[in-house]
């Protein structure tokens, strides 16, 4: 199979291509990147001479250059993760959310029933397209679509174009729907490196509104074994929503971080709690998200490895080994950013 991954130099996708390339040497993955801000082609150093891997830059918001790419590669499979994705960058500049999420899924897709062959598209996706629950309930695969910010109103907008281009063109697609992740490889400006990084460096932990909005957290690696199990188990046209059952307000998230950074770093816990700011609140800041992934479970036999306090404690004691990573990825340009954009908080 000949594999291509848009935006496989970002989080999640850096790791689905760390999982894959090694134990699917059948397979040839192609990586298709832009390189934004948020991406760091340092991340696949244990991949990158690997035969059945290779490097594609290619910005999806150019037609033709996607166009060039499709015919070159011929691809059998689409995992399509490249995007904008962080909330507070899409209240501060929506256009480019716009650019890449709605017109670059749609320059896939076009490219894609272009082939003489069609691939099978699986469109990576999130919880936060179905908007914000009150204090019970579960978001499940008919939760009518509901979003709040202009990222997650982008994702809901390229959740629409693949599922008609299944139904209009009979494209084999597929889209899940998941929760919050975290793991190695995150840019620090989400939730939980934030809170590590500025834990380390001893800087303020900057914590929304009144810390109450619950998140449903996944470890990474869950979510990439996910999409395996929706791509070979699920159907085509099926969505499929992915969670870790794993609920948590922020601030006893951020308590949590605390507390096992204290452990794993052996410093006093009340240094880092010490740091916990609360700051001014996000516009639209969805209240909670939580995800019924039953379907997953049951058609596709899939189900979460990690439990939320294995998987920070492995995340913590990977930023604290890899502080030159964070350093590396936060210098100049996303500095700036901060600066500019957080100025008031
Ligand atoms: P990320 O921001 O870490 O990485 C995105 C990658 O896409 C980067 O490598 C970037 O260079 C690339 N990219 C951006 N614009 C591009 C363009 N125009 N052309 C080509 N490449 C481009 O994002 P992530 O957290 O890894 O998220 C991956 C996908 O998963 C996204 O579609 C996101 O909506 C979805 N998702 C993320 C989460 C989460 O918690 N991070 C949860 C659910 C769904
Ligand atoms: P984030 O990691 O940006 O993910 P999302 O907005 O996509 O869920 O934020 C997770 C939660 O943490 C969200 O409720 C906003 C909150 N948050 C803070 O309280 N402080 C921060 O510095 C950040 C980045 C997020």
């Amino acid at each position: 199979m000949k594999v291509l991954v848009t935006g496989g130099a970002g989080f999640i996708g850096s790791n689905f291509l760390l999982t894959s390339v090694p134990t699917r040497q059948q397979d040839h993955f192609v990586n298709v990147d832009s390189l934004t801000y948020a991406a760091n082609l340092a991340n696949l150093r244990d991949i990158e001479a690997s035969s059945n891997y290779s490097f594609e830059r290619v910005d999806i918001t150019d037609k033709t250059a996607v166009f060039q790419l499709f015919e070159r590669v011929q691809p059998d499979i689409v995992f399509h993760f490249a995007a904008e994705s962080h909330v507070d960058r899409s209240i501060v500049g929506p256009g480019q959310f716009i650019l890449t999420n709605v017109l670059g899924t749609f320059h896939l897709l076009e490219a894609a029933r272009a082939q003489k062959t069609p691939p099978h598209f699986h469109h990576v996706s999130t919880d936060e397209v179905y908007g914000s629950l009150g204090d019970h309930g579960l978001f499940t695969e008919t939760t009518p679509y509901d979003p709040s910010s202009p990222y997650s109103s982008s994702k809901a907008s390229s959740d629409h174009l693949v599922r008609a281009y299944h139904r209009t063109y009979g494209l084999s697609v597929r889209v899940t729907n998941c929760s919050n992740n975290y793991g190695p490889y995150q840019f620090p400006e989400k939730l939980i490196p934030l809170m590590i990084r500025n834990a380390l460096l001893r800087k303020p932990l900057p914590v929304y509104g009144n810390g109450l909005n619950v998140r449903d957290w996944l470890y990474v690696e869950d979510h990439c074994t996910a999409i395996w199990a929706a791509h070979e188990r699920g159907e085509a046209g099926g969505t499929y929503n992915i969670g870790g059952n794993n609920e948590m307000t922020n601030i006893d998230l951020v308590k949590t971080l605390c507390r096992i950074l204290a452990e794993v770093t052996n410093c006093r816990e009340g240094e880092l709690l010490d740091l916990i700011t609360y700051v001014k609140d996000r516009p639209g800041h969805d209240m909670r998200y939580a995800i019924d992934a039953s379907k997953i479970k049951r058609d596709c036999s899939w189900s979460p490895a990690e439990t939320v306090e294995s998987g920070l404690r492995k995340t913590v004691q990977w930023y604290v080994d890899n502080q030159q990573w964070v350093e590396s990825i936060t210098s100049g340009q996303y500095q700036q950013w901060i600066e500019k954009n957080y100025a008031s908080r």
